[in-house]
């Protein structure tokens, strides 16, 4: 949700800048701006569109060694080349970039415009520039900033440049991601690690209301009130390639295709067959605490709520522990009670959703225990939960999620068995599903091998504006994720309901241009799912199954059968069916599919 880079060294910023936004694209992408600070002045290029467009501004032409850059993902005020950041002064020699959400900008204007500031952007972000601009008294910009940024009440990972001190740039961060990359003799920072990872060796994270100044050899860190912090460069986890397309027409495509190897590294050293069990080094909490959980609640948003609800699925059933998902986005808000004998678990790809925060903020302040599955390392979420289980799935650009909604779910099967084998899950039992995991690999590696075949059940939704999606128990939650990934890339209204809820209501708006997709596992609810489709199919309803092999004496119409495994994990595999699914709907109509419309990936404001 819009993305912020900046350069200072000894080459050329523009072309690093631009690359950089390129990289960043995928968490914004209604407007692009890009600055650069040369001989005295600062050179701004801005425009609603995408980074290409911005390209045709030639700002490659901008000479000059240092720079900040923006792509936006509007919150405040429309997309348009107006609001399109970098922001400047009234004298154009400030300028700022900056992502979230200034909650008193409203009156820091109306203060700014009495005192005769006239704006030329109906963005919050507008106000800093002219602040900077009236309080710089000829301190060092970081302080300057930093009392700026004392009257500003909201969230923001901010930079900002003075064409009169091109060598350095100053950065703060308050609720929106910002890091340091750290290079030879150059300096760069992002909004995430890949806009940095061409140029930077080692990473610092920003936290919360710390400010940074950022020379071409080096940084300083401190708090807004200039006490100084000292931070720990980490190494840079992933090489430039793993942010590449690759052969690829879309991220989403090599995402999906990469699960397997993905699914490996989430299960690298994890399974221990020598206990039937697994090995999870990231959890702090002993064994005799674990014993103690009584509850489990997860808390995700979007995707990683709905994998949360798989997960709660697979630690109830092998755990015996009560658990449920949560949408972190409603649990934040409801003043939800803490149980000191209940685990909560934030499950986030990116680290930094802002609602899966502010729960873990949340369960934190009130004193509970919370631990977190997440794929970036180094992420705010991972840091603010201090434990938990790392996907390593690798960079995610596609906007929406597949390969580390499956991982998450492995995750939390890997802790599902974990806690199993400290209660009462036999032997027997541990050692079959940890056969199953290390299969798993290799099963998704063979349906994706069958992607002709799903290719031509696309051909199903032609003509086809409305979807249901439709299971029971797990297979609710795989109708939930197909039906949410359909719905985000290919722009058909498709909705997700519990099978035996459709006669409740939703049957009434079964047509025969209303395909059902069933994901039916041969599980022991499978003659409840066959009656479905035959409520549906009396009613027009084309339906296709998304099953296993073996006779089923359902009246569907199409059907895609994937070899069973284990019945703990078998829906999961039933979602990668659904996944090219919707890849192909999406691309038979036309859509944009890395970059959905109204959608960005990372949520960092409320
Ligand atoms: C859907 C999707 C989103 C994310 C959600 C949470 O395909 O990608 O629904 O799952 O925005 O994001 P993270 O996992 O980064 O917290």
């Amino acid at each position: 949700m819009c993305g912020i880079v900046g350069y200072i060294g000894k080459r050329q910023a523009a072309p690093i800048l631009m690359a950089g936004l390129n990289r960043l694209e995928y968490r914004g992408y209604d407007s692009a701006g890009i600055a650069i600070a040369a001989k005295g002045a600062l050179k701004i290029a801005k425009r609603k569109g995408r980074v290409r467009e911005l390209d045709e501004l030639k700002p490659l032409r901008f000479k000059g060694t240092s720079g900040i850059a923006h792509t936006r993902w509007a919150t405040n005020g429309e997309p348009s080349d107006r609001n399109a950041h970098p922001h400047s002064d009234s004298t154009g020699r400030y300028a700022v970039v900056h992502n979230g959400i200034i909650e008193n900008a409203a009156a820091l204007r109306a203060q700014l415009a009495a005192q005769g500031t006239t704006f030329s952007s109906d963005t919050d972000t507008e106000v800093i520039a002219h602040l900077v601009a009236l309080m710089d008294d000829g301190s060092p910009l970081e302080a300057v900033v930093s009392a700026v940024l004392k009257l500003v009440v909201g969230t923001y990972g901010i930079a900002v440049m003075d064409a009169e001190r091109p060598d350095v740039l100053v950065v703060a961060r308050n609720g929106s991601p910002v890091m340091l990359g750290l290079g030879d003799k150059e300096t760069l920072f992002a909004s995430d690690a890949s806009a940095l990872v061409r140029h930077a060796t080692s990473v610092v994270h920003l936290d919360d209301g710390e400010i940074a100044v950022v020379r071409a050899d080096g940084y300083e860190t401190r708090k807004l009130d200039g006490t100084s912090t000292v931070k720990t460069p980490s190494a840079m986890i992933w090489k430039d390639e793993s942010y590449d397309k690759g052969a690829f027409d879309h991220y989403m495509r090599k995402e999906i295709a990469d699960q397997p190897e993905a699914l490996r590294r989430t299960l690298s050293g994890r399974l221990e067959p020598r206990f039937q069990t697994t090995h999870l080094g990231g959890i702090t909490l002993t064994a005799r605490e674990l014993l103690d959980v009584r509850r489990i609640r997860i808390l995700g948003c979007g995707a990683a709520y709905i994998a949360g609800a798989l997960g709660a699925h697979l630690i109830e059933q092998l755990a015996r522990i009560p658990c449920q998902a949560e949408a972190a986005s409603e649990f934040r808000y409801r003043n939800p009670v803490i149980e000191m004998d209940t685990l909560y678990i934030a499950v986030s790809q990116s680290g930094e959703t802002f609602d899966t925060l502010a729960a873990v903020q949340e369960v934190k302040r009130k004193g509970g225990r919370v631990m977190g599955i997440v794929n970036v390392v180094g992420s705010t979420i991972a840091r603010e939960c201090g434990q938990g289980i790392y996907l390593h799935a690798g960079p995610e650009i596609a906007v929406v999620s597949t390969k580390t909604f499956t991982c998450s779910v492995v995750a939390m099967a890997l802790l599902a068995v974990h806690l199993g084998r400290l209660r009462d899950l036999s032997n027997a039992n541990g050692a079959r599903l940890l056969r199953a995991l290390d299969a798993l690999p290799d099963r998704v590696a063979a349906i994706l091998e069958r992607e002709d075949e799903i290719a031509r059940l696309a051909e199903f939704f032609q003509g086809a504006e409305h979807a249901f999606y439709v299971g029971r128990s797990a297979g609710y939650a795989i109708a939930m994720e197909g039906a949410l990934k359909l719905k985000e890339i290919s722009y058909l209204h498709a909705e997700a309901y519990p099978a035996s809820e459709l006669k409740h209501g939703p049957l009434a708006l079964v047509t025969p241009e209303t395909p059902t997709v069933i994901v039916l596992p041969r599980d022991d609810l499978l003659a409840k799912n066959v009656s479905t489709i035959e409520e549906v199919k009396a009613r027009g309803g084309p339906v296709i199954a998304i099953t296993h092999p073996g006779e089923t004496h359902a009246p569907f119409d199409r059907s895609f059968e994937v070899p069973a495994l284990e019945p703990e994990l078998d829906p999961l595999l039933l979602n990668i069916p659904l996944q090219l699914l919707a890849y192909h709907v999406a691309r038979q109509r036309g859509c944009d599919i890395d970059k959905p419309r109204n959608l960005a990936k990372s949520v960092t404001v409320e």
